[in-house]
């Protein structure tokens, strides 16, 4: 291969990633290849040619480096290595380089708000005297509390998957904060140190090949002042909500923006963000201020509980859904930029959770779901199976679960007295496990997953729903996705096209139209079970032609149950 050749494959034009769709891999669940029941890294090479017929420019792998697995991989014990589980650095090098070949790239999940407790770093810091004793959050027992009995934890926040954000170290007597679990420590950021190890690791990955970051809870790294002043705070709120967007969290992303030369190498960043509103994102992907290119919203996603508690399961009428996706297209308009999800390794299903994964309505409603995602402003993120409508499992037992997550809610909701019942109805609504399941391939046992026992069950519904199936029949999800993705490379009001919504209330369809100049497209979804009709007020329909419809007759009054049609407007 010549120079010229690996330059053009791998170049990155300015702002090349607002013409990208993005497709996450969660490797544990992707493609075994050497038959341990765990998915990794020469499996992922494998299925290479899957991933360029999808048509995707963009790969984002989830960790993949050493770890003790606490919370499947992100607590890292090592930032440079690869752990066994997944393959050796080597087999990443090839898969960068195989993926580059097919004009593909490889964006790396950054999981910096943390290490695990098994990093050197951690290890050397548990000791009071050494010099990375502040490169934690290290706090002594409550004022009149003995030291490591119960209660006397420096305040009494919760961490997301442990009943406590402090944990206890005898070696001094002293407590550290842990806002996910006692397995991932906070780094803190305050110190100078910490941040330019960070950067370090970050450039040697880059000179490594590859192309951007996915940035783990990356708005917790900037903690409140009453934490950093050594003070402990007030008790009693939920712990990510009070370390969320902190106030150095700007300063933080534009230092690292130009430490690293993320922007200066045209970089792809994307910062996950639990509690960020529409302004921080104006302000972190403002182009001007150099600091991350999109963030993941949770807005949309934490509409279906009340308040900051997942497991409190709301209802979630369609017009919230979409004066939600509206407010950020709205907010981000100008300035800024959009990510596009509803799914992730973190995330229920999303046929499963906003369509109707009944056998009568899976597909169409797989493909409405994603043509109305795909055709907002942004760029789009498919998670693994969600291209051929991968659903929810049948998890019905506290026994089928293994996250984290959900056995420290089990464990603290019984304990609380909620009934086995309910808290078995919320982990079946909203629990991670159901996007961890094995990636169906196709209806070979363990579903062409692994030739050894997987790590977690395979979803029973794979003889019928599987990549296989889906790639060989040409009305499917996986050719839906395929079309949604040639259009956007192929058409500039598709990527910048101004949104605006119609029918803001209507309790069925999602409409909206994409212009650009004299082009107009204009997205009818029935995202819903029952027919609808078109009600007046739509623009002119004469002259529209379907571009791309769910159905074959796409020119009547009425749609079908998840109906959609995607219709290019006349000139105007
Ligand atoms: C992010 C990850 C999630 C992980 C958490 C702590 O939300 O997506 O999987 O558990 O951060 O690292």
């Amino acid at each position: 291969m010549s120079s010229t050749t690996d330059f053009d494959r791998v170049a990155r034009p300015d702002r090349w990633w607002r013409s990208a769709v993005v497709y996450q891999i969660y490797p544990r669940s992707f493609q075994d290849s050497d038959g341990d029941g765990v998915g990794d890294l020469p499996g992922i090479t494998s299925r290479l040619d899957y991933l360029a017929e999808l048509g995707v420019d963009v790969i984002w792998l989830s960790p993949v480096y050493r770890s003790p697995q606490v919370d499947n991989g992100y607590d890292i014990s090592d930032y440079t290595e690869i752990d066994p589980l997944f393959g050796t650095l080597a087999d990443l090098d090839e898969l960068i380089a195989a993926a580059h070949t097919r004009g593909i790239k490889l964006v790396m999940d950054l999981v910096v708000n943390h290490t695990s407790d098994q990093h050197a770093w951690f290890t050397e810091s548990r000791d009071p005297s050494s010099a990375k004793r502040d490169w934690y959050f290290w706090r002594p027992a409550r004022p009149g509390s003995e030291p490591g009995a119960p209660g006397a934890e420096p305040d009494d926040s919760q961490a997301a998957f442990a009943p406590s954000a402090w944990t206890y170290d005898p070696r001094s007597g002293q407590y550290y904060l842990g806002v996910f679990s006692p397995g991932q420590p906070d780094l803190n950021w305050e110190n100078p140190g910490v941040r330019q190890a960070v950067y370090a690791m970050m450039r040697w990955w880059v000179e490594r090949g590859v192309d951007g970051f996915r940035m783990d809870v990356i708005n917790l790294i900037s903690k409140p002042a009453e934490l950093t002043s050594g003070r402990t705070i007030e008790p009693g709120q939920g712990s990510l909500r009070r370390v969320a967007n902190g106030p150095r969290l700007d300063e933080f992303l534009a230092e690292m923006n130009r430490e690293v030369g993320l922007d200066a190498q045209n970089l792809i960043t994307v910062g996950e963000m639990p509690g960020a509103t529409i302004e921080v994102a104006q302000r972190v992907t403002d182009p001007a201020r150099r600091e991350l290119n999109m963030v993941f919203t949770f807005e949309h996603v934490n509409l279906d509980q009340v308040g900051w508690n997942k497991w409190d399961l709301a209802d979630l009428p369609l017009p919230r859904l979409k004066a939600n996706l509206a407010q950020w297209q709205e907010g981000l308009a100008e300035t800024g930029w959009n990510s596009l999800y509803y799914d992730n390794h973190d995330q229920p299903r999303a046929v499963s959770r906003f369509g109707d994964d009944s056998p009568e309505h899976r597909v169409n409603s797989a493909k409405t779901l994603a043509t109305v995602l795909h055709l907002h402003k942004g760029t789009p993120y498919i998670y693994q199976g969600e291209e051929f409508g991968m659903t929810n499992a049948p998890l019905t037992q506290i026994g089928h679960y293994l996250d984290v997550e959900a056995l420290n809610y089990h464990a603290l909701a019984a304990a609380a007295g909620v009934s086995e019942e309910q808290i078995l109805r919320s982990l079946a609504r909203k629990g991670r496990d159901h996007a961890r399941t094995p990636v169906q391939w196709d209806d070979t046992p363990y579903a062409g997953f692994t030739t050894g026992v997987p790590w977690m069950a395979v979803n029973p519904n794979y003889r019928e729903i599987n990549a296989e199936a889906s790639r060989r029949d040409p009305g499917s999800v996986f050719g839906h996705f395929q079309q949604l993705i040639r259009l956007r490379h192929a058409e500039e009001v598709v990527r910048e096209g101004r949104f605006e919504l119609l029918l803001p209330e209507h309790e069925q369809l999602w409409v909206f139209t994409r212009t650009l100049g004299d082009r107009a497209l204009l997205v009818i979804a029935n995202c819903s079970s029952t027919p609808a009709e078109l009600p007046p007020g739509l623009p002119a329909l004469d002259g529209a032609v379907l571009v791309l419809g769910t159905h074959p007759d796409g020119a009547t009054g009425r749609l079908a149950p998840w109906e959609s049609r995607l219709l290019r407007l006349g000139e105007r």
